[in-house]
């Protein structure tokens, strides 16, 4: 080998060498738009294996407003009804109570007798309103709103305040109620402390009853409790 083209050789190797490890090159127009095309169809076929990162202003907690057919300022009505519940005096079925949509989709006439479902009505007069709390529900049926409060992630429920720990803020507040404890026994529920009829039909046809719930010392601690008091009742939002 002449030393003219060993050299030729060593040149060629060295050149090729630095023409791989290059990194400084510019891309051309054509070049540029087969990234985008592959980029764009990488993003488009892996999309379904991401994660679901919904925005701020997509995310929202609901809750029910008892004895309202409204939802308080910031959070949007998602429908409004009237509360069901089981009869005062049966001794067994459901003892939740339901905020029940005015747009039912009803199902077929049935042939079983287990009748479970009716309205629930304010068993409350002079004689257990609560403070503030209206006057003119007696008998009067109780409507409800399912209300979707967006932008906040917790909801929460307590009774014994009617108002919240520090950095959640209160949706509605009022009272603790629940069925007669002569009666069936129901869930405690937080009526709105400014509840309105369903309408203004008053005429007594009985089914789930509600009446304020009481307090009573002993094995709850009183104090910070105290004896036959009303028991508040808020729903928080976070
Ligand atoms: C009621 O019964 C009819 C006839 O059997 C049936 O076609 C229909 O789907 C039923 N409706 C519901 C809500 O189940
Ligand atoms: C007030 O309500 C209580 C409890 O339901 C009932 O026993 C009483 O008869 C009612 N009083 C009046 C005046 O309606
Ligand atoms: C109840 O409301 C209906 C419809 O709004 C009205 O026609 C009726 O007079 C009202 N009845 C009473 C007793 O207020």
């Amino acid at each position: 080998m002449s030393t003219l083209s060993f050299a030729t050789v060593v040149v060629a190797l060295v050149v090729s060498a630095n023409g791989h490890d290059c990194t400084k090159y510019n891309l051309t127009p054509s070049d540029q738009s087969l990234i985008d095309m592959m980029t764009h169809y990488l993003h488009t076929s892996r999309k379904a294996d991401c994660p679901v990162t919904p925005s701020q202003h997509d995310i929202g907690v609901t809750y029910v407003r008892w004895g309202k057919k409204t939802c308080p300022e910031n959070s949007d009505i998602v429908y409004t009804g009237q509360v069901g519940g089981n009869y005062f005096s049966n001794k067994g079925g459901g003892s939740n109570y339901l905020c029940l949509p005015n747009e039912p989709e009803n199902g077929n006439v049935s042939s079983n007798s287990d009748e479970g479902l009716y309205g629930a009505e304010y068993q409350i007069n002079n004689s257990n309103n609560p403070s503030g709390f209206p006057t003119n529900l007696y008998n009067k049926e109780v409507p409800c709103s399912v209300c979707r409060r967006k932008e906040k992630i917790s909801v929460l429920i307590i009774a014994g305040r009617k108002s919240c720990y520090k950095g959640w803020k209160s949706e509605y507040n009022g009272f603790l109620m629940s069925s007669n404890k002569n009666h069936i026994t129901s869930d405690f529920i937080c009526i709105d402390g400014e509840a309105e009829p369903l309408n203004n039909r008053s005429s007594n046809e009985q089914g789930a009853l509600f009446y304020p719930v009481r307090a009573k010392c002993g094995s709850l601690r009183c104090p910070p409790y105290k004896d036959k008091t009303e028991v508040l009742c808020t729903v928080c939002t976070k």
